[in-house]
């Protein structure tokens, strides 16, 4: 398949490009400058342009069958000038590079959304096809995410060919580091200091996600939603994922700290809140049933 992917440089999609190529697509990947494309492999064709800016890319979706868009951007306790670029990038970039592949002719779409954009669901594993209330996420990227997921699926009930995925918290079991800033309250040398130890997440190794978004984009049913997440498990407990020598922050504290600075500093409060830790977690069910989707490798 000739697949155009979105965030080719990041940290899923270079993983993503790198398995749809042994599999032996042909990828377009968007990247902001060619200096970034240095980082793809071979054979990769790069496109220089920008979500924000649909006709830097438009022409190049036309000969594609797929898009997988896996671009995006996130901050905590963004100001009012990062909220602009969050929803310019996550939301408009989003509905933009829809509208664009559709009016190309691509005839299967990946949107990737976020568990956050669920909210701290206190231990319900939420099921897959379950609309993101904006109103229930805990930072304002996830609201964005919440918003961007659901114009996806408002897309699938019009008939459009698309796919959403949802991973669970994903991380890198070669690499550890804190794969979300919301978890580091402080890290230098041997030193870091993680919060949200009692957070339940389901962990998603990058490379099993990579897997497993090559298996929707090839087979996966349009108009479905699929969740990509491993076993269930608390921050404490899950060996390596999110960096060495920890030490945990008391959560007890940060949710005071957020209370404390909600009316006098709301950037600083919403770090808090998102370090005092949140449950995000997805069933897998379908991804399982009708794809063998298997994430519980590593964590
Ligand atoms: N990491 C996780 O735990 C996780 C879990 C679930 C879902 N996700 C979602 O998956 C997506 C990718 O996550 P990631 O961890 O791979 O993030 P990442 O490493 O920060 O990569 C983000 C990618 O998006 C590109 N990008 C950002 N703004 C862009 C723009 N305006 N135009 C074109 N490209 C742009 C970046 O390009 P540059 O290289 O030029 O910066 C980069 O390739 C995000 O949307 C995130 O919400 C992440």
């Amino acid at each position: 398949m000739r697949i155009f992917v979105t965030g080719g440089t990041g940290f899923i999609g270079g993983r993503l490009i790198t398995a749809l190529a042994k599999r032996g697509h042909q990828v377009v990947a968007l990247v902001r400058t060619y200096e970034r494309a240095r980082e793809l492999p071979r054979g990769v064709r790069a496109v220089a342009g920008d979500l924000t800016k649909p006709e830097s890319y438009r022409t190049h979706l036309v000969g594609c069958e797929a898009l997988i868009h896996a671009a995006g951007a996130t901050t905590l306790g963004p100001s009012r000038l990062e909220r602009e670029r969050l929803e310019r990038i996550n939301l408009g970039g989003s509905r933009d590079v829809r509208d664009a592949a559709l009016a190309a002719g691509v005839g299967r779409i990946v949107h990737l959304s976020q568990a956050s954009a669920y909210g701290d669901v206190r231990g319900r594993a939420v099921p897959e096809g379950e609309r993101p209330d904006p109103a229930r996420t805990v930072t304002y990227a996830a609201a964005v995410r919440a918003q961007a997921q659901a114009g996806a699926m408002d897309a699938q009930a019009g008939g459009a060919p698309v796919i959403v995925v949802v991973p669970g918290q994903v991380y890198d079991p070669l690499t550890p580091q804190p794969a979300d800033a919301e978890f580091a309250v402080f890290r230098r040398d041997g030193l870091w200091v993680l919060s949200g130890a009692g957070s339940l997440r389901c962990w998603t190794p990058v490379d099993q996600l990579a897997v497993g978004l090559c298996d929707v984009v090839e087979r996966g049913a349009l108009g479905a939603v699929y969740h990509l997440a491993g076993e269930s498990r608390r921050a404490r407990d899950v060996a390596g994922a999110i960096g060495p020598a920890r030490l945990w922050f008391p959560t007890t504290v940060a949710r005071g700290m957020a209370r404390a600075l909600r009316d006098v500093w709301p950037a600083q409060a919403e770090r808090w809140r998102a370090r005092a830790g949140a449950d995000h977690v997805l069933d897998s069910a379908r991804a399982r049933a009708e794809l063998g989707w298997d994430g519980d490798g590593g964590a």
